[in-house]
């Protein structure tokens, strides 16, 4: 089983529970965690949009998409198509119903892979929100990244931790899923690597442990 296996088999068991983080779906005590120490997630998609400006007319491409809460809300802001691929057919699922529930099915186009194994076309900008945690060669996942954008991505990336990585690690090996950890000069040097004229990194404060990246052209 490769690594995206791996993370495709585990993000499929866990579709149903990771979509109660977003719209306030979980019980007290899981809010009391999220709001103190996932607060990272709620960070991260409002400094997406910021970096995308007036997606009005514009095509996004969300890699790894999960349970679509980025790819709706980029059609909500006026993306005229959204194309949207995962490697965990449970995250489509969910991405299908919301899509019914908003009427927006006919703009948004579903991928069922894992990047960059399987390309999607290229947009004018690209999501990659929690995804590089699971992905062994980032260089090569942000090298076609390059050629997927035509003006900009956002992409998180994990930090290094001294406690909550190493607890992090041990907790995702015991569910056969391998992560991966980045620091400020290794993400400057991806992404210049990967053919990016700016790579802008920002550090998600508080209880959020990753960096927001802005990639452009
Ligand atoms: C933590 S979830 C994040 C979902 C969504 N981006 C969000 O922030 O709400 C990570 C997602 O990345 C997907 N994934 C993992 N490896 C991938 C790869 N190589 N290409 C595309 N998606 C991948 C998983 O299946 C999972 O749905």
């Amino acid at each position: 089983m490769t690594e995206h296996d791996k993370a495709a088999v585990f993000f499929d068991r866990f579709a149903q529970t990771f979509d109660t983080l977003y719209e306030g779906k979980r019980g007290r005590l899981m809010r009391f965690i999220d709001k103190h120490f996932r607060s990272d997630i709620y960070i991260r998609f409002a400094k997406t949009f910021e970096v995308f400006g007036d997606l009005t007319g514009k095509t996004v491409v969300d890699i790894g998409c999960g349970s679509g809460v980025y790819a709706i809300e980029a059609l909500r802001l006026g993306a005229q198509r959204v194309v949207a691929l995962d490697p965990a057919p449970g995250m489509l699922d969910l991405v299908r119903t919301r899509l019914k529930e908003t009427q927006l099915l006919d703009r948004c186009e579903l991928i069922l892979g894992a990047f960059p194994e399987v390309m999607p076309p290229q947009g004018d900008h690209a999501i990659v929100m929690g995804v590089l945690d699971y992905v062994k060669d980032a260089g090569a996942f942000l090298r076609s990244l390059r050629k997927v954008v035509r003006t900009s991505a956002a992409v998180s990336f994990p930090s290094k931790h001294w406690l909550r990585t190493p607890l992090r690690k041990v907790r995702y090996r015991m569910r056969n899923c391998p992560l991966y950890f980045y620091d400020v000069p290794q993400i400057k040097a991806l992404g210049r690597e990967a053919g990016f004229a700016s790579v802008e990194v920002y550090k998600i404060p508080g209880a959020g442990m990753d960096y927001h990246v802005a990639l452009r052209l």
